[in-house]
């Protein structure tokens, strides 16, 4: 690797092996790393921690760390920690499967929480102390700034608040990124917070690179191993439909003057309905596109060369193989649409409600009034997490959440009486999609949206049940503003536990 990524004599002179590297990583610390979605993660010393841990385990001795990230990351993150069963406590959002498997035995902690609180909480010291800052980087200047990677995150805090940091340096990673980041991160605390001076998605208010101060630089490890996010899978009918429902919703809501032509900006969840949405976009007739949003996968940069979308605010690049080489080599053309932010700023409550986004995210599943989860199967098994969809449905111009209509062959249906947990409450849901149609929530009333939900976006097989259960909970419930048989509510979730399928 050629020297001249790391351009400061004195972090020069701290370059070691990965293995070093993590020797310095103590039993039991806490360790912020840096990495959202599978970029801009560190590569080489979580792997070389959990050799450590794997080999301090076979020798009677085991130990264990608690990680603090951006969002998920890549397999030699979270996968090789997890395996070696080294993470005891994880947040703020997982979508690693062995560390899925360990929180829902029980066997790993894990604290949940909006994307956009996690750095707040870090500064306000609700999480108590950070031992090391474990953070990629693109190239170390000669004065000891650090150019950020393919995601930014928390890193500029976990760089301020860590005793210790350690860099990893990855030559994989675009040299030309450097001017593309906008670090504008931990505004003061309340009582001395202020506005965060920005009115526009394009507009840039911090710094290009992170600052660090040199003498908390214990180790400099060189990488040149690439992000590894996966490509996304060709949208298959249901997400063609879904996209295609949402499609013509913005339209009907330029129609009538509720949106501008060119929309408002874009928040696009993680996963295959997104891009599928975002795909179908390229053939609409909305021109002059912003996203302002927490990643940017493949289907933005499709729109990006479609010339219908102009610039993107994002804290990742969650780009896959082929769509990550499209963004090196024309990087120039990309230079100055798009901005990566702190995820505080990307997903800021103040400055998502101020420009007007409007979310789109994936659900688990929502009940007939319109509470959505977007994180727990049956109600106690953790799938991810909350990532930025709380961040973005209370403050959004509209929030909408999208599903297939059923699950596992069919044998659950994603409308349910009630659902199993509440991530997003039912004032907080605007819009709800499935491949059977769209439900546009707002202003009505709980059992006007149940009607409508059910009519909507209910799979045909579970339409008559649920319409049997609205009716008898009109007449039976407590009260009659939102019927619910408290009883029988969540015996859809329970049957399926009990006998594999939530039809009776
Ligand atoms: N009940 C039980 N299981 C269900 C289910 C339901 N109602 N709905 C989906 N599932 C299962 C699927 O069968 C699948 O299981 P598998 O992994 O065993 O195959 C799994 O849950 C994931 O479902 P899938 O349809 O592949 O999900 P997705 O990729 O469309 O993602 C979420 C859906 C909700 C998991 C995802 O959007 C998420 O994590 N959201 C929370 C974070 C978020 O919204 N971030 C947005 C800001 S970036």
């Amino acid at each position: 690797m050629p020297q001249t990524r790391i351009r400061n004599a004195a972090l020069r002179s701290k370059v070691m092996s990965a293995d070093d590297a993590a020797a310095l990583i103590a039993p039991g610390t806490t360790v912020g790393m840096s990495g959202f979605t599978a970029a801009g993660y560190p590569k080489l010393v979580p792997p070389a921690l959990a050799s450590r841990i794997e080999a301090a385990h076979d020798a009677g001795d085991p130990f264990t760390i608690k990680v603090w990230t951006g969002a998920s990351t890549g397999p030699e993150l979270d996968g090789a920690l997890a395996k070696a069963k080294g993470i005891d406590f994880r947040l703020p959002y997982n979508s690693d499967p062995t560390a899925r498997e360990q929180i829902n035995r029980g066997e790993m902690e894990y604290f949940d929480l909006h994307l956009s609180e996690v750095a707040p909480m870090a500064w306000q010291g609700f999480l108590g102390p950070l031992d090391t800052a474990l953070i990629e980087v693109t190239a170390i200047h000669e004065d000891g700034t650090l150019v950020p990677s393919t995601s930014v995150g928390n890193n500029q805090t976990w760089l301020d608040l860590a005793d210790q940091v350690i860099v990893e340096v990855n030559s994989w990673q675009n040299e030309r990124l450097e001017g593309m980041h906008d670090i504008y991160a931990n505004p003061a605390l309340p009582p001395r917070r202020v506005p965060i001076p920005l009115v526009r998605t394009d507009e840039r208010i911090g710094q290009p690179t992170f600052h660090c101060d040199p003498a908390k630089v214990v180790a400099v490890v060189e990488s040149e191993r690439p992000d590894r996010n996966h490509a996304f899978k060709a949208p298959d009918d249901c997400s063609r439909t879904i996209a295609g429902h949402i499609l013509e919703f913005l339209a009907h809501e330029v129609k009538l003057g509720r949106l501008p032509p060119s929309l408002l900006p874009l928040q696009s969840g993680v996963g295959n309905i997104a891009n599928a949405v975002l795909g179908g976009l390229i053939h609409c007739p909305f021109d002059n596109l912003t996203a302002f949003t927490e990643v940017l996968q493949d289907g933005m940069l499709d729109l990006i060369d479609s010339g219908k979308l102009l610039t993107v605010s994002t804290t990742a690049l969650t780009l896959g193989a082929d769509y990550m080489d499209r963004f090196s080599r024309d990087i120039e053309t990309y230079r100055d649409r798009i901005i990566l932010r702190p995820q505080e700023i990307t997903n800021h409550p103040e400055l998502i409600r101020r420009l007007g986004c409007i979310a789109m995210n994936g659900m688990i599943e929502a009940d007939i009034y319109g509470n959505v989860n977007s994180t727990h199967i049956m109600g106690s098994r953790i799938q991810n997490g909350i990532g930025g969809s709380g961040d973005f449905a209370r403050n959004a111009y509209i929030s909408i959440f999208m599903s297939p209509s059923v699950a596992k062959g069919g044998a659950i249906s994603t409308i349910v009486p009630q659902v199993s947990h509440v991530d997003h409450i039912d004032q907080d849901v605007q819009v709800l999609v499935t491949e059977h149609g769209l439900a546009d929530l707002r202003g009505h009333s709980p059992k006007q949206r149940a009607r409508l939900v059910i009519e909507k976006c209910a799979h045909p097989d579970y339409r008559p049940m649920l319409e049997d259960y609205f009716e008898r909970a009109q007449k039976g419930a407590f009260g009659n503003h939102s019927p619910s048989l408290l009883g029988e509510a969540l015996s859809w979730h329970q049957r399926f536990i009990e006998t594999g399928s939530m039809k009776v």
